[in-house]
């Protein structure tokens, strides 16, 4: 069996000062390449910088023979995400590998409680933190035809009580994954973008109680998630806009699909009919998964929805 490896490729991973994102790089040094390990550092809500973090990954990376600078910029801002690529560009002259991994929780408890401050610090480090990140990298990728991003969402996404900014965040590193691996795809660029949901035991994990903290320690370390993340970042990848659930050595797809329904009249349409074919309707048999949002479109609809699609790809 031929060893995968990393050889001349140059990766950034966001948040690599510890937890998976320390597994991530670690791995992808071992495995040839050249990593800069971005961490601001603060904890886990948010407050605060330390560049400690990151210098004790590349400390770690460089004491067993790998290559490695340290980043502690944050990805949640233009300058930020700008000065992180910039330094491996500087330093490389080239990023084909980002993984954008940097994230924190600070929305919990009930939705009257929520402050602004919450929603936005969540949707900052990983929503906007992942555009950042994928626009600071997209235009060299582009032009090199060439580029792996592995963006990170989470299981929270199908559900996790009323603290609604992670979750909302997590779900739109799925939007922007499928949003820019549909367009890499339709321009025949050798760049793909797919995405995880990982569980792996972190500083995070006290937040599921110390019962589950320590099963977790046990059963899902940092380490059994990121084979499947560095597959997901190699020049072999076989997918395009993907998801997983990766963690305790197990990886699952994740997608989004859409059953047949029910397919009335537009004019004849009404509540009562709907009311009747609903259980019709939730059934998954003979769904489809669809590409690009001209698929999840009606096929059959008497409307010329590739002349749509042309403007939008
Ligand atoms: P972690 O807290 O150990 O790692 C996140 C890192 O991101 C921290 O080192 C932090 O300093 C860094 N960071 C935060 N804001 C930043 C910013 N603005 N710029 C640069 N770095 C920043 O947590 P863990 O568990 O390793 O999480 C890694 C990723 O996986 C996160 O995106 C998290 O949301 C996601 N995740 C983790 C799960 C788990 O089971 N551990 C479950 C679902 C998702």
């Amino acid at each position: 069996m031929s060893q995968l490896t990393f050889d001349g490729k140059v990766a950034i991973v966001t948040g690599a000062g510890g937890g998976l994102g320390r597994a991530y790089a670690l791995l992808l040094a071992r495995r040839g390449a050249r990593v800069l390990v971005n961490d601001l550092g603060g904890d886990f809500t948010g407050q605060g910088a330390n560049g400690d973090y990151a210098a004790a990954v590349v400390r770690e990376i460089c004491g067993t023979g790998g290559i490695a600078i340290a980043n502690v910029d944050s990805v949640a801002t233009r300058e930020g995400a700008d000065r992180i690529v910039a330094q491996a560009m500087d330093v490389w002259g080239q990023v084909d590998i980002l993984i954008n991994n940097a994230g924190l929780v600070t929305s919990r408890g009930p939705l009257w409680d929520m402050t602004d401050k919450q929603w936005e610090t969540d949707i900052e480090v990983a929503a906007t933190g992942t555009f950042q990140m994928c626009r600071a990298v997209w235009k060299q990728m582009w032009d090199r035809n060439y580029g792996r991003i592995l963006n990170v969402s989470s299981g929270s996404f199908f559900g996790m009580g009323s603290g609604l900014g992670y979750p909302a965040a997590k779900g739109a590193t799925w939007g922007i994954t499928r949003a820019l691996s549909v367009t890499a795809d339709h321009h025949q660029k050798n760049v793909r973008v797919n995405c995880v949901m990982p569980t792996a035991a972190s500083r995070m994990t006290h937040l599921l109680g110390e019962e589950v903290a320590s099963a977790m320690n046990r059963e899902y370390p940092p380490e059994a998630a990121a084979p499947v993340a560095a597959y997901l970042v190699h020049e072999e990848v076989p997918c395009n806009g993907e998801m997983f659930r990766i963690g305790g050595g197990r990886f699952r797809r994740v997608f989004i699909g859409i059953t047949p329904g029910y397919r009335g009249s537009p004019d004849t349409l009404d509540m009562e009919t709907v009311r009747d074919h609903f259980a019709e309707v939730m059934k998954p048999d003979g769904y489809i998964i669809p590409h690009n949002s001209i698929d999840a479109l009606d096929a059959d609809a008497g409307v010329n929805w590739s002349a749509f699609g042309a403007g939008i790809l």
